[in-house]
């Protein structure tokens, strides 16, 4: 395990951003993308950590642990659906299949929880009863686990734009996918699920809600994109304290990023306005925890790249011929 100190001393050195001597770079909050000249994509994907939709910090290893751990799960879900990677050449790196990304965030769900306007016990505890088009019964207790699965999707809001929830019906409605390309995605989604849960049991953790991207790749066929059950995308909680904390009313123990979000809550900051600082412990903390989460879903040793990540990444690009 790589020490406290050395974490800390490792937060300046963490990757922001890349300025690879490839043309058109584009970026979301996490990662940074260059189209290549043979239709595939390269995807970067850096320590920037994001929360309330805005860039936080900056997190020594996430890039390398949410690019591996994502890789990882595609493997284990290959047989359930074709996914867009082609190769790792760095730790943090990926070359892809360019798809047409689907319009639409594929959220699957197995507890009702959560405090986000699009959660789905943020609207039960307004009083909705009809919540993303399925019916909830009265008396349900926040981190109740749900009878089976469920999908509540959301528009994919883009840069600035907010996720709109759409009941499974909507997406076909709206235009936003046709209704076999759909049934096929909501088919997908809900196994990877089931096997995300079954891995995630057997590491002691639930898997409790997450978020797919798909994508059209260039032969019309639907691929699994993005990335894959990492703690950016999903929640999980540890599940040996789950019924106990569950009886007594407690929240469960979180194994994701959440812990970020509650230390700015916290400090009373909910998204909007002066983000306050944080120190420099929480951001080891999350380094972490990213790890640890890396280590106990996949069994591996997390093997740390090396610092600094860009010249490690150059020096490899050239070795897999991305960069002459
Ligand atoms: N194979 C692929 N083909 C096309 N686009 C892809 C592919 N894989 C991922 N993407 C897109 O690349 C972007 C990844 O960047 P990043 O994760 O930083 O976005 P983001 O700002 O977090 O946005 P979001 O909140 O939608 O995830 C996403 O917009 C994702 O939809
Ligand atoms: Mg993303």
């Amino acid at each position: 395990m790589i020490s406290q100190n050395e974490l800390l001393k490792l937060i300046p050195e963490a990757l922001d951003e890349t300025n690879l001597p490839l043309s058109g770079r584009q970026s979301g909050k996490v990662r940074d993308w260059y189209d290549l000249p043979s239709g595939q994509r390269l995807i970067v994907t850096t320590d920037r950590l994001s929360a309330f939709d805005r860039v936080l910090a900056r997190v020594p290893y996430k890039g390398q642990v949410l690019n591996q751990l994502s890789a990882w799960w595609f493997e284990q879900t290959q047989d359930i659906i074709p996914n867009h990677i082609i190769s790792l050449p760095d730790p943090n790196a990926s070359i892809v299949r360019t798809a047409e990304p689907i319009l639409v965030e594929v959220i699957v769900r197995g507890y009702i929880t959560g405090v986000t306007s699009t959660a789905l016990w943020y609207r039960y505890s307004l009083g909705e009863r009809n919540i993303y088009g399925y019916e909830f019964p009265e008396g349900l207790q926040k981190n109740a686990l749900l009878p089976e699965p469920i999908i509540t999707p959301t528009t994919k809001g883009g840069a600035t734009g907010h996720d709109e929830r759409l009941t499974c019906e909507e997406v076909v409605q709206k235009g936003l996918l046709d209704a076999k390309t759909w049934d096929q995605v909501q088919t997908a989604a809900l196994a990877i699920f089931k096997r995300g849960q079954e891995v995630a049991g057997k590491a002691g953790l639930i898997l409790v809600d997450t978020k797919y991207e798909f994508g059209i790749a260039a032969d019309g066929s639907v691929v699994l994109i993005d990335e894959v059950h990492t703690p950016d995308s999903s929640r999980f909680w540890k599940a040996d304290t789950y019924d106990a904390r569950f009886a007594a009313g407690e929240d469960p123990e979180n194994f994701d990023k959440e812990f970020v979000r509650i230390a700015y809550a916290d400090k009373g900051y909910r998204g909007d306005g002066e983000i306050p600082s944080m120190p420099e412990e929480l951001w080891v903390s999350a380094s972490q925890r990213y790890i640890q989460i890396f280590e106990m879903l996949t069994g591996q040793i997390f093997d740390a790249g090396s610092y600094p990540v860009e010249e490690r990444l150059l020096m490899n690009l050239k070795r897999a011929g991305v960069i002459s």
